[in-house]
């Protein structure tokens, strides 16, 4: 299997490397891009050091099975449709593509089907909307999900490394805003993303469009706030949702515990310190909400590891396991 990376050297690039490690997953071949910045240095995989190549119009005349890309919307625009005429699959981190309707938007747990025979670019959901959609896609089956109320804690990484430079400068003292519109460091940010005509962030339309598209139905109301706080990793989210039907609650739990790719926490709740390597959706403090057909609960994911590197990989599987089996 011949496998590129693009954006390689960034937050999600080298944790797509990290959790192919982890899944001692062993390619024919692997070819790491970035910007000329960073082209001639060198990472490692599986012990073995690779030199990350300037990404170039010709960097996919070979062709690969697989090619990640986590260098952002532009560069995805101006070289995904390149690589997917020559790939089996492109798998890309940013937004640029995620709204086109011919475009699948994958959470393998949930809608990995539309893999089957898939060959192109696929688009990897936002980091806020998969770990909200993991536990809720399987309450939605059971309930019938009506509205999402959610209000979202994220971390500095979900911003890429400038956003862990821009709150550790702060922390050592630094007074400009970085790559934020306000200082982050001692402080939260209530906007992610540009605001749009709706009043909505750029960051909370992306909730409610990738919702209605993943779960496949455009009648979901949803309503979320989007806030920057000062964690490096992890996004956590506060979930109120509501259903067609009466919930029990003891089920609801049980729901969540068979759920793929969700940790149920029963008696405890987790922090964003708490899931370091996790590549989970973990789903704590579930109560009721106003009545017997709604529910809150406290929502934790690592917004590398299950919001884009890992799921991202497990698209790769998916569609493996799909199409070679
Ligand atoms: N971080 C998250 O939690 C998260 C979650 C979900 C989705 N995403 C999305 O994933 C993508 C990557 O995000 P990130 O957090 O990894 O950002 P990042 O840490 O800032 O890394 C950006 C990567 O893009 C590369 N790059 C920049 N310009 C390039 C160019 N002209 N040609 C080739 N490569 C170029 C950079 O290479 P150099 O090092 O050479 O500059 C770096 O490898 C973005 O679209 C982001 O929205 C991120």
């Amino acid at each position: 299997m011949r496998i590129a990376v693009v954006g390689a050297s960034g937050e999600v690039g080298r944790m797509i490397l990290r959790y192919l490690e982890e899944l001692d997953f062993r390619p024919k071949s692997l070819d790491l891009y970035a910007s000329a910045k960073s082209a001639g240095n060198t990472l490692y995989y599986l012990d073995k050091g690779i030199e990350i190549k300037e990404l170039t119009e010709s960097s996919f005349e070979a062709g690969y099975d697989y090619v990640f890309f986590a260098a952002g919307g532009g560069i995805a625009r101006s070289h995904a449709p390149v690589a997917g005429v020559r790939s089996s699959l492109v798998i890309d981190n940013s937004s640029a593509f995620r709204k086109n309707p011919d475009i699948p938007l994958i959470v393998p747990e949930i809608n990995g089907d539309l893999l089957k025979s898939y060959q192109g670019i696929v688009s990897n959901p936002n980091c806020s909307s998969i770990q909200m959609l993991l536990p809720l896609s399987a309450l939605d089956k059971a309930y019938t999900l009506k509205k999402i109320v959610v209000a979202t804690y994220q971390a500095v990484s979900g911003s890429g490394y400038g956003g862990i430079q821009t709150l550790l400068a702060q922390r050592a003292g630094a007074k400009d805003k970085g790559i934020y519109p306000e200082i982050i460091d001692l402080n939260i940010i209530p906007q992610i993303g540009v605001f749009m005509d709706s009043g909505y962030s750029m960051e909370e339309e992306k909730m409610i469009n990738e919702t209605h598209k993943i779960l496949r139905n455009e009648e979901i109301a949803i309503s979320p706030t989007t806030v920057r706080v000062p964690v490096i990793y992890g996004h956590s989210e506060a979930v109120y949702a509501e259903f067609e039907r009466d919930i029990e609650l003891q089920e609801a739990g049980e729901l969540l515990k068979a759920a793929p790719g969700v940790q149920f926490h029963e008696n405890n709740y987790l922090c964003p310190l708490d899931i370091a390597n996790s590549n989970l959706s973990h789903v704590c403090r579930l109560r009721y909400g106003v009545d017997r057909r709604s529910l809150n609960f406290w929502n934790l994911g690592h917004n590398v590891r299950i919001g884009a590197a890992a799921n991202a990989v497990n698209i790769m599987l998916k569609h493996i396991e799909l199409n070679n089996g």
